[in-house]
């Protein structure tokens, strides 16, 4: 197997995310997939719920993929059919506070595209900055500010594929996919601030962040969202407030906590996730509509 990383210098990150999906193909033995399920810290169970059975792939063994350090992310796929669709569901994702690059943190999205996916779900733990929200709530990200001073974007590859360099972002997170979301249960919107971490943010880096209009605040998810947006996917964001953000709760934010919540979260994300794709995946609605985009 080749050993650079995913993107590194004078290796082309499309090319190699073809090459994985290849190797994806064989290993579930399905020709293509049509959603990516990535599950965010403490939603591992979730896996389980949407069908997942049996051993889980490895995606260490498959070209470019690089290990999970982060708590509770572990390196491992099913190929889940539910209902019509076909569903690659990751229990977990690499982060850059992992010290990984852009291209490294996305090459999952952009293998899991090159295998036919069109429809992103990403799914995560954040702060809630907005004193509506409540901890343990799962909230449909509406938009996000990118802090972390990168995008999947570098590189000369990119403009030669999907939407090219400068891809418009407004809607990057899909109203549709947030109507079919809404239809399974209500749930609130937000802006997710993606900072850098992996330390928590101090109570002035929270007071700046909700003056920028956050309503959240995470380490991850971003970058997927854009390299998904680049390559064409539609993208849903549900980020479980599995916390007070730094300063707005009185206690300190605790890891354990995060974890703890989001775990709590595991039904409801497990039926707002199932709920959209059985939407999409049904082929005709009442009114004789296609759903598929
Ligand atoms: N800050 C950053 N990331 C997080 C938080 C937080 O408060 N909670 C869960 N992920």
């Amino acid at each position: 197997m080749p050993s650079t990383r995913a993107g590194a210098p004078g290796a082309n990150p499309f090319d190699q995310a073809r090459v994985a999906a290849r190797e994806l193909r064989r290993m579930t033995g399905a020709a293509r997939h049509d959603v990516l399920v990535v599950l965010g810290t403490g939603l591992f169970p979730v896996a389980a719920q949407l069908g997942a059975t049996g051993p889980p792939i490895d995606l260490t063994s498959l070209p470019w993929f690089s290990r999970f350090t982060g708590p509770g992310h572990r390196p491992e796929a099913w190929s889940v059919p539910l209902g019509e669709a076909r569903v690659l569901v990751v229990a977990g994702r690499l982060h850059l506070y992992e010290g990984a690059t852009p291209s490294e943190v996305v090459h999952g999205v952009r293998t899991a595209i090159a295998a036919g996916v069109r429809t992103v779900i990403l799914t995560c733990s954040a702060g809630g900055l907005n004193p509506a929200f409540s901890t343990g709530e799962v909230v449909a990200i509406s938009d996000h500010l990118n802090l972390t001073g990168t995008s999947p974007l570098l590189g000369e590859a990119v403009d030669a594929v999907g939407g090219g360099r400068h891809i418009e972002m407004t809607d990057a997170w899909s109203p549709r996919l947030r109507m079919l979301t809404h239809a399974v249960a209500p749930v609130r919107e937000g802006v997710y601030a993606q900072v850098l971490g992996p330390e928590l943010e101090t109570p002035a880096e929270i007071k700046m962040l909700a003056t920028l209009g956050a309503d959240l605040v995470g380490m991850s998810t971003v970058p997927e969202a854009i390299a998904a947006r680049h390559l064409g996917a539609e993208v849903l964001g549900l980020a479980v407030v599995t916390n007070a953000a730094a300063g707005m709760g009185g206690s300190p934010v605790a890891l354990d906590e995060i974890v703890d919540t989001a775990g709590r979260a595991v039904e409801e994300v497990t039926a707002l996730t199932r709920g959209v794709i059985e939407q999409l995946h049904t082929n005709v609605t009442a009114e004789g509509d296609s759903l598929r985009g």
